[in-house]
């Protein structure tokens, strides 16, 4: 069961065009399309005359052609046409809401009357020349949460990302978790260490020394559904850490939006933004690469996880301190699902 009243991002921008994109979201088989250039819609991915999935089908006028025999769907899930038919009794299928926004589209799942594009999180990044932006989606076959529990818990940087940002200090260093309402925070404070590879890279990359002590930090940032912003980065040590000026440490933003595919299957997108050097495009370029090395360790580990989990269902797994975050994440997702049955009910 997922969070339906919400907003997910189903997609980039750029991954829909003039052919239709057939995505699995929360257990629903949905098709995207532009029906005008710039425009986006969203309907089952059913078709309502022998069941064909529309997104084999093609654009044309505005309207969604069924690839099997022709039949003309609409964007509110009506039938417009069909050869040598007559569609007025033909079944309607469902629509779903869905903006394009910040580089992304967002698609609601659940109760369509609910829908509104301001609950849609703000990304300060887009558009903003002070800002670089960059990332990636990456299809994990596990369940969306071990992601949250993933992302909430980065004591396992010291383990799975041992050679970029991984560093034994992360494991020596308690965090702290706190929940504010639906967020839940987690944070890590580390003094006076040497930066792992991946920070040393980047405050070459800004023309600071990188062989000098650091003062680093990592604050996750849960919401619901399933949204994750960790503010990290490093500061020069004795210049006060996270608030320390900008001259004297390189911050970044990891933004990553979980949207449940199926029960053991999620699209991750996956992204770094910065405030660095935002005009150095190549720059941009090398942090994905090695972000992207960083997640796919991360959905290798994920991926024979939900493995182990499915063969033994039954079998109770730990909760210790450092799983702290990933353990309030989810009675937030609990809470925020058990409210939305209440409404139903
Ligand atoms: S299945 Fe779509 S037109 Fe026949
Ligand atoms: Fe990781």
């Amino acid at each position: 069961m997922f969070p339906t009243l919400t907003w997910y991002v189903a997609c980039t921008a750029d991954e829909i065009n003039e052919k239709p994109l057939g995505r699995t979201i929360c257990n629903q088989a949905i098709v995207f399309y532009r029906p005008q250039p710039g425009q986006v819609a969203a309907v089952e991915d059913f078709c309502p005359h022998r069941g064909a999935p529309l997104s084999l089908g093609t654009v044309c006028e505005g309207k969604l052609v069924c690839g099997y025999h022709g039949l003309e769907m609409g964007c509110d899930g009506k039938t417009v046409a069909m050869p040598g038919q007559r569609v007025g009794g033909f079944p309607a299928i469902r629509s779903f809401p869905v903006v394009e926004r910040y580089g992304f589209i967002w698609v609601w799942p659940g109760d369509k009357t609910k829908a509104d594009p301001a609950l849609i999180p703000h990304m300060v990044w887009y558009d903003n020349p002070e800002w670089a932006y960059g990332g990636g989606l990456y299809h994990v076959k596990a369940n969306y949460k071990l992601m949250v529990d993933n992302l909430m818990d980065l004591t396992h940087e010291t383990y799975v990302h041992s050679t970029s940002i991984g560093q034994k200090e992360i494991d020596e260093t308690p965090c702290k978790t706190t929940v504010n309402g639906d967020e839940v925070v987690t944070s890590r404070f580390m003094e006076n260490i040497i930066a792992p590879p991946f920070w040393k890279a980047a405050l070459r990359a800004k023309g600071l020394a990188d062989d000098v002590p650091v003062d680093r930090w990592q604050i996750c940032r849960f919401t619901p559904p399933s949204h994750i912003m960790i503010e990290v980065g490093v500061a020069h040590a004795g210049h006060g850490g996270y608030d320390a000026p900008a001259e004297h440490k390189v911050y970044s933003v990891v933004t990553d939006f979980i949207t449940p595919e199926t029960d053991t299957s999620m699209h991750y997108f996956w992204g770094m933004a910065r405030q660095f050097n935002p005009g150095d495009k190549a720059l941009t370029a090398q942090i994905r690469e090695g972000q992207g090395k960083i997640f796919a360790e991360d959905m290798e580990m994920l991926e024979r996880q939900q493995k182990n989990i499915s063969a033994f269902p039954d079998r109770k797994l730990l909760m210790l301190n450092i799983d702290t975050g990933g353990v309030q994440s989810r009675k937030v997702i609990d809470r925020v699902i058990a409210a939305e049955q209440a409404v139903v009910a």
